[in-house]
């Protein structure tokens, strides 16, 4: 179930996770769909009261008390605010929104995560759903770039799931930063470039992509390089978005709404769409 109308929620802590990217953790009622039936891939409402809403993917794991994860990058009028905000302020939410990945079908799949910039906090819940879930036994590798070191998002956690055996992990910058040193085996390289390095079993492994729209022609195609199937292939395409419930049109690529036929599409279902991958 969906709530339609905002739900009042406290924030209980906030920490920097990289110079213009925060996590935000927030508490609502108990039990809330809101907080505790989503799926990865899908997102909620967030609005700042008297300021505006805008549409934060879930970055966490759902949680029956009520609480969520958000990872919110400080760029403008609802998002800059929250830099300076304190354990105790309101805010509301509203949702789950759009479709996430299909997680039930990665059961008994290697699966292939795919993380360009903050597109990590969407796949950062997809990881843990993965971890958690008892049927997934494949090999879970996650393929993450950014900017610089100083920017990759959840380090810490992603080298111990690493160091615990739970993920194989191949990580890429741009360019090296001045003072930070890297983290061991992290590569100055683009993601499409980072793919060209992987070893996987095409017919049974999935993608799941989320990061720049940019690079996804070329992750795209090569993919289909390395023999996977586009029904394979998942991506989370973010479009510019105000209702967020199918009413406006604004996220709209071909005949599909990316609030509610996705985010999440197969590349199956994008073709013929020439846009979508624009
Ligand atoms: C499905 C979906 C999931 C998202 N998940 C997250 C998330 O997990 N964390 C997060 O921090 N942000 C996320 N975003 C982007 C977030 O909604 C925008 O950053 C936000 O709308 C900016 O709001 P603002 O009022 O602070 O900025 P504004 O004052 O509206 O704009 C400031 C700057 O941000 C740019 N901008 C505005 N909206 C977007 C957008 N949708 N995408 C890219 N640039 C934008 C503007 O061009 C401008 O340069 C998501 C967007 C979508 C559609
Ligand atoms: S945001 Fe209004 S239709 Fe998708």
């Amino acid at each position: 179930m969906v709530s339609a109308l905002p739900v009042q929620a406290a924030i209980t802590a906030i920490s920097p996770l990289t110079a213009d990217t925060s996590l935000l953790i927030l508490h609502t009622e108990p039990d809330h769909p809101v907080a505790s039936s989503f799926l990865p891939g899908q997102f909620l409402e967030f609005s700042l009261p008297g300021v505006g809403e805008i549409p934060v993917s879930y970055c966490g794991y759902p949680s029956v008390n009520g609480s969520i994860e958000l990872c919110i990058r400080h760029v403008g009028h609802v998002t800059t605010p929250l830099k300076i905000a304190l354990p105790g302020d309101s805010v509301g939410l509203r949702g789950p929104f759009g479709r996430g990945f299909p997680l039930p079908s990665f059961a008994g799949q290697d699966l292939l995560l795919i993380a360009g910039g903050l597109g990590m906090a969407p796949l950062r819940s997809l990881l843990l759903a993965l971890l958690q879930q008892r049927d997934f036994s494949g090999r879970l590798i996650l393929v993450y770039g950014a900017r610089e070191t100083g920017a990759l998002l959840f380090l810490d956690e992603l080298l111990e799931f690493k160091k615990q055996g739970k993920i194989e992990l191949h990580l890429g910058v741009d360019r090296p930063d001045f003072c930070l040193a890297g983290p061991p085996d992290c590569q100055i390289a683009l993601l499409p470039t980072l793919l060209d390095r992987l070893d996987i079993d095409p017919g049974r492994t999935c993608a799941a992509i989320c990061g720049p729209p940019v690079v996804y022609p070329q992750l795209v195609s090569s993919l289909r390089l390395m023999g996977m199937a586009d029904a394979r292939i998942h991506l989370s395409l973010e479009r510019r978005m105000k209702c967020g419930v199918g009413r406006c049109g604004h996220c709209a690529v071909g005949t599909l709404l990316c609030c509610v036929d996705g985010p999440v599409f197969s590349n199956a279902e994008l073709a013929g769409i020439e846009e979508a991958l624009a």
